[in-house]
Parts: structure tokens; sequence; C-alpha cells
């Protein structure tokens, strides 16, 4: 019996410190799915594309020559602007079977600008109109960021992608 009721006493206490913590972690996730706000290209600028504002923009510190030279992430109505109405240009070497394609597809697996961060889509990236641009010629862009999108950041692109990229 004490030694049911010392359990019961120490499963009680378990249970006082862990609720808690699961609320506060189950509260967090909440918010950031705010922040990232689903279906605006707002969310989708201050959730992860503004770092790319370190190398694709003008006078960027990150800028090389080699760097695609379309995109820019300066602010967001640029970065909207770029990723909406450009393609790839100014790639050399190895990536430069992707100049001309356009960084956003019919759809999230054939949009270049997906392609560069998420790693399933690279390796199925398939254009016709573009047959070498494919994993080999296109290059990870999160470890340049250095880290990777949450996965709510790229299911809030795809999203995004599917609603017509919405300003
Ligand atoms: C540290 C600098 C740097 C950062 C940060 C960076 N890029 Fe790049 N990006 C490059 C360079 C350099 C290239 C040219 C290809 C290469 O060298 O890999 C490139 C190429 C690209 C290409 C052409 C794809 C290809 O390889 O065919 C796209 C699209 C692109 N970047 C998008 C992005 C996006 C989106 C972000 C932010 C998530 C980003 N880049 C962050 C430097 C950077």
């Amino acid at each position: 019996m004490r030694l049911v009721s010392r359990l019961q006493a120490g499963l009680r206490r378990v249970l006082v410190v862990v609720a808690p913590a699961a609320l506060l972690v189950g509260a967090s996730a909440c918010e950031s799915d705010m922040l990232d706000e689903p279906g605006s290209f707002a969310g989708l600028y201050s959730g992860y594309f503004q770092n790319c504002a370190q190398c694709h923009a003008p006078g960027a510190p990150g800028r090389t020559s080699d760097i695609e030279a379309t995109l820019n992430f300066a602010t967001e109505a640029e970065a909207h602007q770029s990723i909406t109405q450009g393609s790839a240009s100014g790639l050399v070497g190895n990536q430069q079977a992707c100049n001309g394609v356009r960084f956003l597809g019919a759809s999230y697996e054939t949009s270049l600008v997906v392609a560069v961060l998420d790693e399933n889509v690279r390796h199925g990236f398939s254009l016709a109109s573009h047959p070498g641009c494919d994993a080999d010629a296109i290059s990870d862009m999160t470890v340049k960021v250095g880290y990777p999108p949450s996965a709510s950041f790229l299911h809030n692109l795809a999203a995004w992608i599917e609603a017509g990229a919405p300003r």
C-alpha cells in the first residue's frame, strides 16, 4: 500500500511539472505558425526569405561574381517582384543550365525557388525546357543561409504558390 501511494505521489509530481511544460510547447508552436501567416508573402519574407538578402541584393556583403543575378531580397516588395516575375541569370559553371528558368513555376514542384530549399523537390526537379537544370545544377541555399526553413514555412510556401503567389 505504502509503495503504491508513494508511486502515486511521484506521478502527481511528474504531472505537475510536465503538464505546464507541454502547454508552453503547444502555445509556442501555435505562435510561430501564426507569425508565418499562411498565404501571405509578408509572413514568408519575415519567416525565412529575408535571410537571402545577405547575398542576393545590390551591394550585399555576401554577393560574389558567380551569384544568381536576378533575385533581389533587399525588401519584401523587391523579393516578391523578383521571385514572381524573374528567371535565373548570371549562373556559371555547373549551375549555368538553370539560366532562364523561372523562379516560380506552375506548381511547388516546378519552382526553382522551392528547389533550392526543399531537397525532395530538388531531387525530382525536371523541366523539358531546361533538361540540365537538375539536382546537380541546383544548389542547396539552406546551407548558404546556415539553417533550414521550418516545416511550416515550406507548407505556407506551397499554399502561397497554389493561391497564385499573391502580394
Ligand atoms: C551566402 C550567400 C548566399 C545566400 C545567403 C543565398 N544565396 Fe542563393 N546563391 C548564391 C550563389 C553564390 C549562387 C550561385 C550558385 C552557387 O554558387 O551555388 C546562388 C544561386 C541561387 C539560385 C540559383 C539556383 C541554382 O543553383 O541553379 C537561387 C534560386 C537562389 N540562389 C536562391 C536563394 C534563396 C531563396 C536564398 C535564401 C533562402 C539564397 N539563395 C541565399 C549565394 C547565396
